[in-house]
């Protein structure tokens, strides 16, 4: 039985005041949630971030990385590092790394390899486009950017890491697949691991990310391949990330 997690993708939202308030309401609420829950904040929070969390089951990640673990890299930030202030996960892959900052499927493995060096957990994100979707592509995309990893590190990576599915289309519009659709890609990914190792992918996690809100968490939850979210909007809203991390209970 996979334990359901649910992650909260703050992007670049967030000032010390309203962090400090926002990470109390989650922690106090937390201990009593069957599922883990975790926040990812912007780097420049994750100190004041770590000591909000320091004693509760709330865990800490970051939304990138370096693949880099040191050197002449202006403005990157390493594997280490996050590791030293506390992260368990790191989001790579995001849709808005890959298509604002050129990240491809290479650089993500990179990046990828380099966080468990430093022991932290990816949560590789996968996503179509509108576009890719109607045209029928979604599978070859989502197949190929999962390759990536899965060439060059092998199956075994995926026993320490998470996967979220992100519909592009979905992210930031309200538009949210269904739990019909979200749940036919979250089959085909852990197929597609579990052609390679069986136990691996009926381990792995495989989040759902893209317009979760209260309202629809239950049912996509609910979904037999779908073990948690990972939550944009409504993750900077305590209120609605407690119900949406409730849902998962
Ligand atoms: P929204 O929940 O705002 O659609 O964002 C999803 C997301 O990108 C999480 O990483």
């Amino acid at each position: 039985m996979r334990k359901k997690l649910v992650a909260g993708n703050w992007k670049m939202h967030g000032a010390l005041q309203q962090n400090t308030a926002l990470l109390a309401h989650i922690t106090a609420a937390a201990s009593g949630m069957a599922c883990e829950i975790a926040v990812c904040p912007p780097y420049p929070y994750l100190a004041q971030a770590q000591s909000a969390l320091a004693g509760s089951v709330v865990a800490l990640g970051a939304q990138s990385v370096s693949e880099h673990a040191c050197g002449a890299f202006t403005g990157e930030v390493s594997a280490s590092m996050l590791a030293e202030f506390g992260c368990r996960y790191v989001l790579l892959g995001h849709s808005e790394r890959r298509g604002l900052f050129g990240e491809t499927d290479a650089i993500v493995a990179v990046k990828f390899e380099a966080a468990q060096k430093a022991g932290l957990l990816p949560v590789l994100c996968l996503g179509e486009t509108l576009g890719e979707r109607e045209s029928g592509n979604t599978m070859r995309v989502i197949a190929r950017q999962l390759s990536a990893v899965l060439d060059r590190l092998g199956v075994a990576a995926m026993a320490s890491a998470v996967v979220a599915y992100e519909p592009v289309w979905a992210i930031g519009t309200g538009v949210t697949a269904s739990p019909a659709q979200a749940q036919e890609v979250h089959a085909a990914i852990r197929a597609q691991v579990a052609v390679l190792d069986a136990g691996v992918a009926e381990g792995l996690r495989i989040l759902y990310g893209g317009s979760v809100k209260p309202q629809n968490a239950v049912e996509l939850f609910g979904q037999s391949d779908i073990d948690g979210g990972l939550i944009g909007g409504a993750a900077l809203v305590a209120d609605d990330f407690l119900k949406i991390c409730l849902a998962a209970n």
